[in-house]
């Protein structure tokens, strides 16, 4: 049955080879493709990079011991493995000239560790044609909260090295207060900037930042970017509100062009300077 319905799937992908090539400004993103049914519907759909979580847990049909699955926390099950998630997606490409990119996020080492374990992931993630990007928050950020713990930055940047080819998506631990917020620190930066130095990472970087966070750090997210192989990536929780959306739209403004990508909800995203492609988003 599983069988049939992926199969299914690949038929509907054939088709979108035919649509013209997406204007960069437009990339687009899902965020947290967790089920099969997600998957289901952005593999069909026009988005260009998957956003998916990853935690140790268990399937629904629950017989197997604990495996990497996509779910975020606190949730420990899900409909699909990673390696269900990564095969479907792989196979997909593989028949469509418009390929999709994935955005993996491991919310724990166990999980990370697990999945690079496998020979299958290392062989499709390093071999792939399309962009592959491993995150995780290494690092504690603005308001984190007690109940997370970084991912350990030194033994996901190490495991990150068997995928050379893979961006590294590095972020912070943060939590949102929708009535005040000061944003990243200068330590904060500082300190994701000496950690990737100590681990010697030698693969292209971008920083997951928080849409409402990055509004008040403008000369924190400068000293980010003075590496010109470095991007930023903003991200934002589906409850964030308040922030001033027009400081956010100085920075688009001001940081050059390629090196920011924007995987806001929609509502956010309309209200940013990057409809037209007047800044910045690049694939
Ligand atoms: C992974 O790739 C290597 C090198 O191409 C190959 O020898 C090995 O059989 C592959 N492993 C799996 C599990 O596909
Ligand atoms: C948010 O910030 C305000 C002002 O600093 C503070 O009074 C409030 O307790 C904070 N709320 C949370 C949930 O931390
Ligand atoms: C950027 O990447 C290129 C190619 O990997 C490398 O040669 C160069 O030294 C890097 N620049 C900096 C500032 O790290
Ligand atoms: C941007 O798009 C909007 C609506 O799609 C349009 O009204 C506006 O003129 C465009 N601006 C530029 C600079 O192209």
């Amino acid at each position: 049955m599983v069988l049939k319905f992926w199969v299914l799937l690949g038929l509907v992908g054939l088709k979108s080879q035919l649509k013209m090539e997406k204007n960069p400004a437009k990339t687009s993103w899902a965020h947290g493709v967790n089920d099969r049914a997600f998957l289901k519907s952005s593999l069909m759909g026009d988005v260009d990079m998957l956003e998916a979580d990853i935690v140790m847990g268990r399937l629904t049909d629950g017989k197997e011991n604990e495996l990497p699955i996509m779910a975020h926390p606190p949730k420990q099950i899900s409909d699909l493995s990673l390696m269900e998630f990564l095969t479907v997606v792989d196979d997909f490409n593989r028949d469509n000239a418009f390929k999709k990119g994935i955005k993996l996020d491991f919310k724990s080492i166990d999980a990370f560790e697990a999945a690079i374990r496998s020979e299958i992931f290392i062989n499709i993630t390093s071999e792939a044609d399309y962009p592959v990007w491993l995150n995780a928050d290494i690092l504690e950020g603005p308001n984190a909260p007690s109940y997370t713990k970084p991912v350990d930055a030194a033994r996901f940047l190490k495991g990150s090295k068997l995928i050379p080819n893979a961006m590294l998506s590095l972020g912070w631990t943060t939590g949102f207060n929708n009535t005040h917020n000061s944003g990243y620190t200068f330590p904060q930066i500082e300190e994701m900037l000496y950690t990737i130095k100590q681990n010697e990472v030698n693969q292209p970087i971008t920083f997951a930042v928080r849409a409402g966070l990055v509004a008040e750090s403008q000369d924190q997210m400068t000293l980010l970017l003075r590496n010109n192989n470095h991007t930023l990536t903003i991200w934002s929780g589906v409850q964030d509100d308040g922030f001033d959306v027009g400081k956010l739209n100085e920075i688009l403004d001001k940081v050059e062009k390629g090196r920011i990508y924007v995987d806001v909800p929609q509502k956010l995203r309309s209200r940013l300077n990057i409809v037209n492609g007047t800044n910045n988003i690049k694939l």
